[in-house]
C-alpha cells in the first residue's frame, strides 16, 4: 500500500512484513527517511508521519558535506560520493551573468520534486514484451515520482513497483530529455539504496567458469566495493545478486536481511559504499565503464529493474522471498497441461563434436525408454560444424550429418513421445563460416584492428538492426520448419573489441536485443521453451529469466562440486530453473568418479537432466535410471514449487541438508548429501520444517520403500534418523507424504 501525507510531503510504501519511507524536503528533494522491518502489531493505518527531522547532524560534522540520503543521488547535488545518475547538458540552460565562462557540458542536475502518481496494474514479469503471462497476474501498485531540474528540460521519474506478499520492492528510473539538444548520461544506476548504518556483512555469489555461484561472506569496510560484469552477458565472475545483513545479527533462519537482484542481462555494476559517516548506499544498474546514454530532443530511456527487499528470517527467508517471487511474478507461467518441467537428455558430453545422425536416433530412443521428456541436440549440428573452429552463424543442419535435414530426427523425437530441443548459440559467428564470409563487418570490432577470438568466434553487432532481424528471421523459420520445442540458447564468450555501430551504447543495446528476438520468439511461437546457458552459468539473471523457462548453471557436472554449485545458486534462484545433468561414471571435467545414486540425488535437487552416454550403459543401468526418473516425477511437484530450506550447509559440516515443502505441509522432500564426513563423527540429525506437527507422515526412500513412519512433531524437532553406513558421497532422497 503506498501511502502520500500532502502535509508533510510524506511517502509510506507498506509491504506485508516492511515499511520503505522517504520524504520531500523544503527544497523539493527527495530523501530517504528508511527501510526495515515494520513492527508486528502495527496496522495498515500506522505509519510515518514525517512531522520531525530525524537526520540532524551535530555541528563538529558540519565539514561532513553530502550525507543526505537522496532517493536518487545526482551528480550535482553530490559528487563526493557514488551518484546513481551524471548527466551533461551541452548548453548551459539559463541565461550567464555577464562575462561568465559557460563550462561546457554542465555537468551538473538537481532533480526536485514535481508530481508524482500511483500506477495499478496487472502486467506480468519486468519489461518483457513477448506477451506471455506470469504465474500471478494480480494487480499492483507503482509509485511514480516525477522530478525535474529547475534550469535544463530534463525529467527524471523514479519508479517503485510494491509486491506486498513477498516484501518485495522494484526499482528504476525513466529519463526524458524535453530539450532541444542532445543530452549525455555517464553514470546511470537504476537505484540507489540506503541500509542502516552497520548493515555491513556482505553476502555475494562469485566464481569462475565451472565454479560458479560461489558464497562469499565479507565485511564492507568504508570505501567502496564493487561486483560487476565487463561483458555483454551476466558474467561467470559474480552473480549480480547481494545480502547484507548486521554482522551476527543474521542465521539462515533469523535476523533481518536485506537483498537485491538486477533483472539485466548485460553489462552490469553494484557498488556497495560505506561513507564517512558509516551510512551504506547500493548502488545497482548499467555498469559506467565505457558507458554512454546519447538521449536526443525527445528520447526517452528507462531502465530494467532493480529487485530489493529486507525480510526477518535470515538467508533462508529472502532466498525464498526471491524464490517466490521469481516463480510467480517474472518466468513466464507454465504452458500445456504439463506444469513442471520436464526430464531432458542432452547429448553434450557423450557426443562432444562427433555427432551421428544413427547414434542421436540410438540415444533418443533410449532416452524415452527411460522416461526421458525431452531430448536436447547439442552443439555440432548446423554448417561445417565439426569442431569449434568453423559453422557458428550457419543455423542450417549439416548435410554430412543430416542429409535429409534435422525433421527426421525430430520426427522420430515427437513419435517416441518426446519435446525436442536444440543448442543454439545466435549471438556469435567463426570467421570459417557463410555468413562471415558474406558480413564481414558485421561483427564487434573497431576498423583497422584485430579482432581478437575467443574460442575461435566473434560477437555479431547487435547494435545493428539487419543483424537483429536477420536471427528473428533465422531463428523463427528454424522452429517452424523444424517443429522445434526448446531451444538451447549459448554465449561463449566475453567481449574483447566493443565498437558497434551504437557506439558506447553498444553494452546495453546487445542486451536489448537479445531480449528482443527472444520475445520475438515467444510471441510467434507461445509454446516454444528456452533454456539460457553461457559457457555453464553465465548468464541467469532476472532480466533473462523474464524470457526463459530454465538455466545452465554450470558446465561442471561433478555431483561434489555441483552441491556448492547448486547451493550457491539456490540463495537467489529457485530449483525450478535449474538445470542439473546425470554424467558419466568417470566426470569428464574432474575425471573423478561417483555412484550414481549420488549423481542422481544431486541432479533431482533441480530440473533433472541425464547427460551421459545411455548407449554405453547395461540394461541393469539402464533400469537402474528408470527407477530413479519415476521417482524424480512423482516428487519433481515438490521440488519444483515447494518452499526450500537450507536445513545444513556445506560451510558448517560437509553436509548438505536441503527440503522442499509444500505450502500446505503435507508433502516434502528431503535430500541429504555427505561431502566431507570425517569417519569417527556423528553428523548432527536436521530438524524438518513447514510441515503439520500434528500430522503423522511416511518417509519413502528413492525405491519408494518406506524408511520410516514418524510425527511431523518428530520430524520438526529431531528429523529425520540417520542410517548407519555414511561416509564421503553417502546421499538420500527422502519423499515425506502425511497420511492423515
Ligand atoms: C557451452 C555449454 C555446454 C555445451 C557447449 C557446446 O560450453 O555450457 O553445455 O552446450 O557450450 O559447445
Amino acid at each position: 500500500m503506498i501511502h502520500f501525507n500532502p502535509e508533510t510531503s510524506t511517502f509510506n510504501l507498506h509491504l506485508k512484513h516492511s515499511y520503505y519511507a522517504f520524504q520531500i524536503d523544503s527544497a523539493g528533494r527527495v530523501v530517504h527517511l528508511g527501510w526495515g522491518p515494520r513492527p508486528e502489531t502495527a496496522t495498515e493505518t500506522e505509519r510515518i508521519r514525517g512531522s520531525i527531522r530525524y537526520q540532524t547532524y551535530p555541528p563538529h560534522l558540519s565539514f561532513i558535506t553530502q550525507h543526505r540520503p537522496d532517493e536518487i543521488l545526482a551528480f550535482g547535488d553530490v559528487t563526493t560520493y557514488q551518484e546513481t545518475l551524471k548527466v551533461a547538458f551541452p548548453t548551459a540552460g539559463s541565461p550567464l551573468a555577464r562575462g561568465e565562462s559557460p563550462h561546457l557540458p554542465v555537468r551538473d542536475l538537481r532533480l526536485r520534486y514535481d508530481q508524482h502518481e500511483i500506477v495499478v496494474s496487472g502486467s506480468p514479469g519486468l519489461s518483457p514484451a513477448h506477451g506471455l503471462p506470469t504465474g500471478r497476474m494480480s494487480e499492483r501498485e507503482t509509485l511514480r515520482v516525477h522530478l525535474i531540474d529547475p534550469v535544463q528540460p530534463f525529467k527524471v521519474i523514479l519508479n517503485y513497483r510494491l509486491t506486498p506478499e513477498h516484501d518485495i520492492l522494484e526499482r528504476w528510473i525513466e529519463l526524458k530529455n524535453e530539450g532541444d539538444h542532445t543530452v549525455t548520461v555517464d553514470t546511470c544506476y537504476f537505484a540507489s539504496i540506503h541500509v542502516p548504518p552497520g548493515t555491513i556483512q556482505l553476502t555475494t555469489l562469485s566464481g569462475s567458469w565451472a565454479a560458479e555461484f560461489t558464497p562469499t561472506r565479507q565485511d564492507l569496510n568504508q570505501g567502496i566495493f564493487i561486483l560487476e560484469s565487463r561483458s555483454v552477458q551476466t558474467g561467470h565472475q559474480a552473480n549480480p545478486f547481494f545480502m547484507l545483513n548486521t554482522p551476527d545479527r543474521a542465521t539462515e533462519e533469523g535476523g533481518t536481511v536485506y537483498f537485491g537482484q538486477l533483472a539485466y542481462s548485460g553489462s552490469w555494476r553494484i557498488t556497495f559504499e560505506q561513507i564517512t559517516t558509516r551510512q551504506i548506499r547500493v548502488h545497482a544498474g548499467y555498469n559506467p565503464f565505457d558507458f554512454k546514454i546519447n538521449l536526443a530532443p525527445g528520447d526517452t530511456h528507462i531502465t530494467p529493474a532493480l529487485i530489493c527487499g529486507v525480510c526477518q528470517d535470515g538467508w533462508g527467508g529472502a532466498s525464498r522471498r526471491m524464490h517466490d517471487f521469481l516463480l510467480e511474478r517474472v518466468l513466464p507461467a507454465p504452458r500445456g497441461s504439463q506444469p513442471w518441467r520436464p526430464v531432458l537428455y542432452n547429448s553434450w558430453e557423450d557426443t562432444y563434436f562427433d555427432l551421428d545422425y544413427d547414434h542421436q536416433v540410438t540415444l533418443a530412443r533410449r532416452a524415452a525408454a527411460i522416461g526421458v521428456e525431452l531430448f536436447c541436440l547439442d552443439d555440432g549440428w548446423f554448417g561445417d560444424r565439426r569442431s569449434d573452429r568453423a559453422g557458428l552463424g550457419d543455423w542450417y543442419a549439416s548435410p554430412a550429418i543430416f542429409p535429409k535435414g534435422l525433421r527426421p530426427l525430430v520426427d522420430e523425437v515427437h513419435q517416441l513421445g518426446m519435446k525436442f530441443g536444440l543448442w543454439v548459440e545466435p549471438e556469435m559467428v567463426n570467421r570459417d563460416s557463410n555468413l562471415y564470409r558474406m558480413h564481414p563487418d558485421w561483427v564487434l570490432h573497431f576498423p583497422g584492428r584485430e579482432r581478437s577470438e575467443a574460442r575461435n568466434q566473434l560477437i555479431l553487432d547487435l547494435g545493428r538492426t539487419e543483424v537483429v532481424e536477420y536471427l528473428q528471421a533465422t531463428l523463427d523459420s528454424l522452429v517452424t520448419e523444424n517443429a522445434i520445442d526448446f531451444f538451447k540458447w549459448d554465449m561463449n564468450r566475453n567481449v574483447s573489441e566493443p565498437g558497434s555501430v551504437a557506439g558506447q551504447a553498444i553494452w546495453y543495446r546487445h542486451c536489448e536485443s537479445v531480449y528482443r528476438i527472444m520475445d520475438y520468439l515467444r510471441r510467434r511461437h507461445p509454446n516454444l521453451d528456452i533454456q539460457s546457458c553461457s559457457g555453464g552459468g553465465g548468464r541467469v539473471d532476472a532480466g533473462i529469466l523474464a524470457r526463459t523457462d530454465q538455466v545452465w548453471v554450470s558446465d561442471n557436472t561433478d555431483a561434489l562440486d555441483r552441491i556448492q554449485i547448486q547451493e550457491g545458486f539456490s540463495l537467489c534462484y529457485p530449483a525450478r530453473v535449474m538445470e542439473a545433468w546425470v554424467t558419466h561414471n568417470q566426470n569428464r571435467i574432474t575425471n573423478r568418479v561417483w555412484p550414481l545414486a549420488l549423481r542422481f540425488d544431486v541432479a533431482m535437487r533441480g530440473i533433472l537432466g541425464i547427460g551421459t552416454n545411455l548407449a554405453g550403459l547395461s540394461d541393469v543401468e539402464l533400469a537402474e535410471c528408470a527407477a530413479y526418473i519415476a521417482y524424480y516425477k512423482r516428487i519433481r511437484h515438490i521440488i519444483q514449487s515447494g518452499h526450500l530450506y537450507r536445513l545444513q550447509n556445506l560451510q558448517t559440516f560437509g553436509e548438505s541438508v536441503i527440503e522442499y515443502v509444500m505450502p500446505d505441509g503435507r508433502e516434502a522432500v528431503c535430500s541429504v548429501i555427505l561431502r566431507d564426513f570425517r569417519p569417527g563423527s556423528i553428523r548432527p540429525l536436521s530438524p524438518l520444517r513447514g510441515l503439520n506437527s500434528s500430522g503423522e507422515y511416511q518417509v519413502f526412500d528413492r525405491d519408494f520403500s518406506e524408511f520410516a513412519r514418524l510425527s511431523g512433531f518428530e520430524l520438526m524437532t529431531l528429523g529425520i534418523p540417520s542410517e548407519p553406513d555414511q561416509y564421503p558421497g553417502y546421499s538420500r532422497t527422502w519423499y515425506l507424504t502425511q497420511i492423515d
